[in-house]
């Protein structure tokens, strides 16, 4: 049976309708055009998987309390922020299967407009002196940062090993679930080693969300958003570095040099996809994100079995499984 995230929210379905309403109304601003672009931004809501994974690590190790809650906004701003920033990083004209922030109102506004959703999310838990939540997620962000960065200065070079990759990956993307999982523990009240522990285990989830998200990329289905784009962008990700890695020195010397001369072709991305696919670099990809995933599931076994840990299992599940 494939998991609906509507059915893995049941232990916390009134906590996500409260999340919503706060969030939106976090999000308010007197200036118009502000007001018209974050009510934009609020209708195209993702999958909330961020917020779900701070209440259920809050409910697994105790009660879910109002700094989850804070966090858990906190966390959803953030993530917001960046996606409107990367879309321009990315030059990605699609987002939540409708246009973008910065396809619909250009690239200065979308700057501008990521720049006031972080400055919402460090005032709500600068007001709420949240401080220990706030370095959590702040170190989160500053590795989000440099681990895009650094996948910048990779695909100008074209020179990403699989070990680099990992590191960019859990910069720019397992970072954050990470802090997700730490907050959630922490504003329940658990303790250092439990905090660390969710934390270990929200990085865990991150590697394979990351992997299942440079996946699409190859995909054919539908995913709301730009695929192929990693190869138009020459982001060299996981099935491709090791097709790389796997193919003889011939192939990866014509492929390299397509992907630097002319990567923006549409004949290209395809070759490349083709080229990747026949090396095995979907298959091995998906081995290594499978392999994140027993890591973390086996992590839950120590707390009790309830509702909050069933969910979370499943949430971790949904993260490889998902079609979107
Ligand atoms: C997208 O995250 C950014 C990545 C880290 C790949 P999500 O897939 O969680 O985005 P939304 O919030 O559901 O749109
Ligand atoms: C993750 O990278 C984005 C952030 C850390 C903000 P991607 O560029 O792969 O994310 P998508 O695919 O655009 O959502
Ligand atoms: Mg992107
Ligand atoms: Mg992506």
């Amino acid at each position: 049976m494939t998991l609906k995230l509507k059915d893995i929210q049941a232990p916390i379905s009134s906590e996500m309708t409260d999340f919503e309403k706060k969030f939106r109304e976090f999000m308010k601003s007197k200036v118009l055009l502000l007001d018209k672009i974050t009510s934009y931004i609020v209708k195209r809501k993702g999958k909330q998987m961020r917020p779900m994974f701070v209440f259920l690590c809050s409910g697994v190790v105790g009660d879910i309390t109002e700094a989850s809650y804070r966090g858990a906004a906190l966390i959803e701003l953030l993530h917001t922020a960046t996606l409107v920033h990367d879309d321009v990083v990315d030059d990605a004209g699609y987002r939540r299967g409708f246009f973008s922030v910065n396809a619909l109102w250009k690239n200065k506004i979308a700057v501008l407009v990521g720049d006031y959703l972080l400055s919402r999310g460090l005032l709500l838990s600068v007001d709420h002196g949240d401080f220990s939540l706030l370095r959590i997620v702040s170190n989160a962000v500053r590795e989000m940062s440099e681990g895009e960065l650094l996948q910048m200065e990779k695909a100008r070079k074209l020179d990403i090993t699989e070990e680099v990759y990992y590191d960019i990956i859990r910069q720019k993307t397992a970072s954050l679930i990470s802090s997700c999982c730490a907050v959630g523990a922490a504003s329940a009240g658990a303790d250092e080693e439990t905090v660390q522990h969710l934390r270990d285990f929200g990085e865990k989830i991150g590697m394979a969300f990351q992997i299942k998200d440079d996946l699409f990329d190859y995909g054919n289905n539908e995913i709301g958003k730009p695929r192929g784009i990693d190869i138009r962008e020459k982001k060299m990700t996981l099935p491709l570095i090791h097709a790389l890695n796997k193919a003889d020195k011939t192939d990866r010397k014509h492929i390299l040099k397509l992907i630097k001369k002319k990567s923006d072709s549409n004949a290209v991305v395809r070759e490349v996809i083709d080229f990747v696919k026949q090396q095995g670099g979907l298959t091995y990809a998906e081995g290594i994100m499978e392999q994140y995933y027993r890591d973390a599931m086996a992590m839950l076994e120590r707390f009790p079995d309830n509702i909050y840990r069933k969910s979370l299992g499943d949430l971790v599940t949904f993260t490889i499984e998902r079609t979107k």
